[in-house]
């Protein structure tokens, strides 16, 4: 009813398809399906994008209908429509992005056009995290201080939703390890996406990447996603494998869309992302998280990320799968990303209320001090860090470097040619 009159409106006050403001795909192709020619065309796309999943070969006239079904559609909002990361019907709304795109000709479409919507465009709630942190700070909790993940896993229990989802993935993830079943990995990856997509990002961003000091965090914090179950398998798959495995699946492509338009590195950028944007990166990121193509730390004693995968007797493909496992290990953007979220700064609202929830002014003042030396050690620690890395390390660093960053454009190639039509 709602979205009929929505349909309606939208309808009389645009002529055409081109006057429409960017919308979601679900909008657009209901708007499409009123109309019978874009209905028509549609359809015609829908076998097309069929016929192509399955390989099966059009004959010459089937193509020439695909094509102009493109040319059409060329001219309608479906082109331009969006997901919201948090959509319902998220994966319905996917299968009619990539419907339209994956009909696209040759070069006029490639991976790196995420089929959601601009973050910065999505809106953003309002959190209690700041509460509920510094009830946790104020608390007897506050001797874990030295522990930023043991933290992070408090405040989440503070918090109705985060708790219940994390709970749900943990029992499902936990389950069958150690015995003799594997455990669903299927469901793992659901009880993962759905505790990202669902949970605020303020608390799921705190809970993956918590600055560590020592191994014991360093160990809460690769396991944080049960790696076990979600991320290894018993022997490490070929790195195109699994790209594979992931471009089967409209929701990992996507993730894997937006991951690659966000997470881009760029040799010029003093931020070291072509986009810009950190937390765009981060959420990226996160979202690729319960996929095929889980990414997670690597060690207990690095904030390196990687995949479960090898280019070990890639053959002639070499490079290629190379591009792929360098678009998570060694990406300068997403490296920064996580390095500044790790060392963000408290909020001014955190700090205030960390004194106001003390229960007692001693306490809070030794903590608050402790704390706060600790994280300027930390951070003077991690830049020699960094420092001596980058420089004992110079050439193979460089090259690595400028590797990526010369051959990303033609890892977007190689896949929109993954894409491309028959
Ligand atoms: C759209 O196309 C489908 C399948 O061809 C058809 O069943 C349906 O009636 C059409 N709807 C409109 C509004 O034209
Ligand atoms: C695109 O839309 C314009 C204006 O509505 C129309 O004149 C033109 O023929 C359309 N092009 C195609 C390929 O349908
Ligand atoms: C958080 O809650 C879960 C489930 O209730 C519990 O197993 C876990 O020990 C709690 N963790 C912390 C750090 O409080
Ligand atoms: C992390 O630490 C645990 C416990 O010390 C150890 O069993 C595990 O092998 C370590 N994992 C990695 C990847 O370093």
């Amino acid at each position: 009813m709602w979205l009929a009159l929505l349909l309606g409106l939208l309808l009389s006050r645009a002529g055409d398809f081109l006057a429409l403001p960017r919308s979601d795909c679900i909008v657009a192709e209901q708007l499409c399906l009123l109309d019978s020619i874009c209905n028509a065309t549609y359809r015609t796309l829908e076998n097309c994008d069929l016929a192509k999943t399955r390989f099966i070969a059009l004959d010459h006239d089937s193509r020439v209908r695909c094509l102009n079904a493109e040319l059409y559609l060329g001219n309608s909002s479906l082109l331009h429509c969006k997901c919201h990361r948090r959509m319902k019907r998220q994966e319905h709304c996917l299968r009619i992005f990539w419907t339209v795109h994956s009909s696209m000709t040759d070069g006029y479409f490639n991976l790196e056009t995420s089929p959601y919507e601009n973050p910065a465009i999505e809106e953003h709630w309002k959190t209690d995290y700041n509460e509920l942190a510094a009830l946790v700070s104020g608390s007897q909790l506050a001797g874990d201080a030295t522990n930023p993940c043991l933290k992070a896993t408090h405040v989440c229990n503070l918090s109705k939703k985060c708790v219940r989802l994390r709970t749900e993935y943990a029992s499902i993830c936990t389950r069958g390890v150690g015995s003799e079943d594997t455990c669903d990995r299927r469901k793992c990856h659901r009880g993962l996406r759905n505790f990202f997509e669902k949970v605020p990002e303020d608390f799921t961003r705190r809970i993956l990447f918590c600055p560590c000091q020592d191994e014991l965090c360093g160990e809460r914090r690769r396991k944080t996603i049960v790696p076990d179950c979600s991320f290894q398998y018993s022997t490490k798959p070929n790195c195109l494998w699994l790209l594979d495995s992931c471009l089967e699946d409209h929701i990992c492509k996507s993730r894997l869309a937006d991951f690659q338009q966000n997470c881009q590195p760029a040799d010029m950028s003093s931020d070291g992302c072509s986009q810009h944007n950190h937390a765009a990166c981060l959420q990226a990121y996160m979202g690729m998280i319960g996929t095929p193509m889980t990414p997670n730390y690597i060690s207990n004693s690095s904030v390196e990320v990687s995949l479960w995968c090898t280019c070990e007797s890639s053959g002639n493909q070499k490079e290629k799968c190379d591009q792929i496992l360098g678009m998570f290990e060694g990406n300068k953007c997403l490296e920064n990303a996580i390095w500044s979220q790790m060392h963000q700064k408290l909020t001014g609202l955190e700090r205030q209320k960390d004194l106001y929830y003390s229960p007692s002014l001693s306490f809070q003042g030794d903590s608050a001090s402790t704390s706060l030396a600790s994280e300027m050690s930390q951070v003077a620690e991690v830049k020699t860090q960094q420092d001596t890395s980058e420089h004992s390390s110079l050439p193979m660093a460089s090259s690595v470097y400028s590797g990526a960053a010369v051959s990303w454009p033609s890892l977007l190639l190689f896949l929109s040619l993954l894409l491309s039509p028959l």
